[in-house]
Formats: C-alpha cells, sequence, structure tokens
C-alpha cells in the first residue's frame, strides 16, 4: 500500500520556504497528487492462468484504494488528489467552518445531512469528498488557495454556477445532490485510506 507523502503546504501570508531562503521547497496552491495503491495486486497477479482470467485488470486493481498522508494539511488548507481516476477533495475544516456547517438548518437544505452525516466521527474537521460537481460533473473551485469558494465558503463550481457550503453541501445553483462523500477510513491521525 503506498502512501503519497504532500510536501509542506503554506498558511495564507505566511512567507514560502523559499522566501526564507530554502530554495529547495516551494509554494503550492494545492497539491495534486495521482496516489495510486498496488495492495492486493501482486497477490491477485500470482494466481493461476485460469483464474488470471476471470480477475479483473490490473489497472483496475491499482486503482481500487489509495492511502493519503494527512499531516502536512493545516486547518483551512486542502488537497486534490485522485482515485478511480477521479477528483477527490481533502479538506482540513477550521473550527469556524465546522460551526458554520452546524450552524445550518438541515430540513432547509436541498439534500438535507449534517456535518455528522459526512465526516466521521470525532473527525468533523476531516471533510474527504470527490471533487465533482453533482451537476455535469465539472471540478468545484475552493480546494486551492485564493480559489473561489462561493456564497457559502466551500465549493464553487464556475459551470453553471453551483454553490457548496464548508460541508460540500449544495445550497445554491443547479447541482442536485451534495458532493459525493467516497468510502474512505482512517489508518492513523494523519493518514486516510479512501476505497
Ligand atoms: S457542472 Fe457544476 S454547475 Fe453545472
Amino acid at each position: 500500500m503506498a502512501t503519497v507523502d504532500h510536501s509542506q503546504p503554506v498558511m495564507p501570508g505566511e512567507p514560502t520556504a523559499a522566501e526564507a531562503g530554502d530554495p529547495g521547497v516551494r509554494r503550492r496552491d494545492f497539491i495534486n497528487i495521482a496516489a495510486v495503491s498496488f495492495a492486493g495486486v501482486g497477490g491477485a497477479i500470482a494466481v493461476a492462468p485460469l483464474l488470471m482470467q476471470a480477475a479483473p485488470s490490473a489497472d483496475v486493481l491499482a486503482l481500487s484504494s489509495i492511502e493519503v498522508d494527512i499531516s502536512k494539511i493545516l486547518p483551512g488548507q486542502g488537497i486534490k488528489t485522485s482515485w478511480r481516476k477521479q477528483p477527490v477533495f481533502v479538506r482540513n475544516l477550521t473550527p469556524d467552518e465546522i460551526n458554520k456547517a452546524n450552524a445550518v438548518q438541515v430540513s432547509e437544505l436541498r439534500d438535507p445531512q449534517t456535518l455528522a452525516d459526512r465526516t466521521k466521527p470525532g473527525k468533523a474537521n476531516w471533510l474527504i469528498t470527490l471533487g465533482v460537481c453533482t451537476h455535469l460533473g465539472c471540478v468545484p473551485l475552493g480546494i486551492g488557495e485564493g480559489e473561489a469558494r462561493g456564497d457559502y465558503g466551500g465549493y464553487f463550481c464556475p459551470c453553471h454556477g453551483s454553490h457548496y457550503d464548508t460541508a460540500a453541501r449544495i445550497r445554491k445553483g443547479p447541482a442536485p445532490k451534495n458532493l459525493h462523500v467516497p468510502d474512505y477510513s482512517f489508518k492513523s491521525d494523519t493518514v486516510v485510506q479512501i476505497g
């Protein structure tokens, strides 16, 4: 199982490492990592030829799950990674963003879900969703530093103007559903397995 090691993010307003004299590190608005886990593929390849004929392709198996190192994502930051050829947003919500999400009257939502419904117990700050607008599939803005986050502080899809809140729930615009939360689990406090 491969683990993705993201480089150190930079908080808004902080000097970059390069600005601080470290030429080996550069600032990035977001980190787009195609993280591919090969767990289980070796065993699948080693089986008898008959089984090989019925097995899914190695390409499919390789994309079945990924592990993401979240240790460098500070509150207010996020990264974009890739899983099964789809963008995935991993965001570390600030206490203010969590409060805003929890202050919403859920019954008024188009796709009623609480933040707790969309996160793991005790990990409400870790919002992990597909980066795919539920209208027609554009990749919304908002995961990268400085990107538009729409009227509700979450994500904004400029294709047709869908606004998502800090729990990535649809609040305005044509998208019918919240950003999809994929299956994932915490392998540790700093590593998340998606898929
Ligand atoms: S694809 Fe996002 S608003 Fe249409």
